[in-house]
């Protein structure tokens, strides 16, 4: 689909999809198999060393996830994405690819609490270490930064406090110290905003949310843009020998998708955050009718997380609501919940 600008609508529903030689099917097949046949040994060993493209175990890659990777990727206007278990996973995959022990990383203090988690405890005990500053400030970022950083991490709307981003502010800053920008992109979905466009190097989501839609499926994934020169200086496991996995040289063997070649072949093959073949398949019956769900919830004035929100508000005192249209909502939220609180004697 290289060709031709395609629509969120028209991606949504065939982008990553080639329809099925063998069976002419017409939906994504579940490929739900844990190995695959090879043609000879010859054809397993350069599937093994990378020289030929195609499926060794599903921990690595599977057909149907394939088309969930290259779907998103497509709706991200990325180069190349990897799909994992979660979004915790796929955040996980990134990080630990970009670091290791005795780097550091600068985060919004605001990120989803277990987002939070993982960097200030999880990763402290690997010896990788977050300073987290306030996301309304990009400035800030650039304070934080020390030697040994290598990634600024930020979501494009804050869960849960909904501050918005500046991420071209933040990419200038990371580019101009030489690093990539990560951006959650989970909360403003592929339809709302797309991070490349402001300068964004890699895109996490937990395709548990909008991705799926339908909450039957947990899944990550990891986009990258493609764009980020990995031969600065700053990130000598892209461009030396790899230890993890046959010497490869990612960057110089991959280019453009050495990125996220590299997450897949170390750290997913290593530590194992496969996605299941099903759930890819629900993900994208999900993304099937994304663009329909996303439509109605980010693009009305009073978006239906929003009227839940409005809904569950019991002792709310105050709701920050991120875009000028959905002020009348924001002001109903607010009169809801003050008179929510007076009942509660909050
Ligand atoms: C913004 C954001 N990022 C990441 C995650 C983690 O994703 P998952 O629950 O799929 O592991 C969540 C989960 O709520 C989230 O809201």
């Amino acid at each position: 689909m290289a060709d031709r600008r395609y629509g969120f609508g028209t991606l949504c529903l065939h982008a990553g999809q080639i329809p099925d030689a063998a069976t002419g099917s017409r939906a994504m097949p579940i490929y739900q198999t844990t190995s695959y046949v090879f043609d000879n040994a010859d054809h397993a060993a350069s599937l093994f060393n990378l020289q030929t493209f195609g499926n060794v175990y599903t921990r690595l890659s599977n057909p149907t996830t394939a088309a969930l990777e290259e779907r998103v990727a497509a709706l991200e206007r990325g180069r190349a994405s990897v799909a994992v278990a979660s979004g915790m996973a796929a955040q996980m995959a990134c990080l630990l690819t970009l670091c290791k022990q005795g780097d550091h990383i600068v985060a919004a203090r605001t990120l989803y609490g277990g987002t939070y988690s993982q960097l200030a405890v999880t990763f402290a005990q690997f010896g990788i270490e977050a300073t987290f500053v306030d996301p309304d400030q990009p400035e800030e970022f650039e304070r934080a930064i020390r030697p040994r950083t290598k990634a600024l991490y930020a979501e494009t709307i804050a869960n849960p406090q909904l501050n918005i981003l500046d991420i071209a502010a933040v990419a200038g800053i990371a580019h101009a110290h030489g690093l990539p920008l990560v951006i959650d992109n989970t909360l403003a979905s592929p339809y709302l905003c797309r991070p490349f466009e402001h300068g964004a190097d890699i895109v996490i989501h937990s395709a548990t949310k909008y991705i799926g839609g339908h909450g039957t499926s947990m899944g990550g994934v990891m986009v990258e843009s493609g764009k980020f020169p990995w031969d600065n200086g700053n990130f000598p496991q892209m461009t030396e020998p790899s230890i993890g996995y046959h010497g490869v040289r990612f960057f110089e063997t991959f280019g453009d998708f050495g990125f996220t070649m590299k997450v897949r072949m170390e750290i997913v093959r290593t530590l194992g955050p496969a996605i299941s073949p099903f759930n890819s398949f629900l993900l994208l019956q999900g993304l099937a009718s994304t663009s329909g769900t996303i439509r109605s919830s980010h693009g009305s004035t009073t978006p239906a997380w929003l009227r839940v929100l409005i809904t569950r508000s019991r002792n709310a005192i105050c709701l920050k609501v991120p875009a000028r249209s959905f002020r009348s909502a924001s002001r109903a939220v607010s009169r809801r919940a003050c008179a929510s609180s007076k009942r509660a004697g909050s």
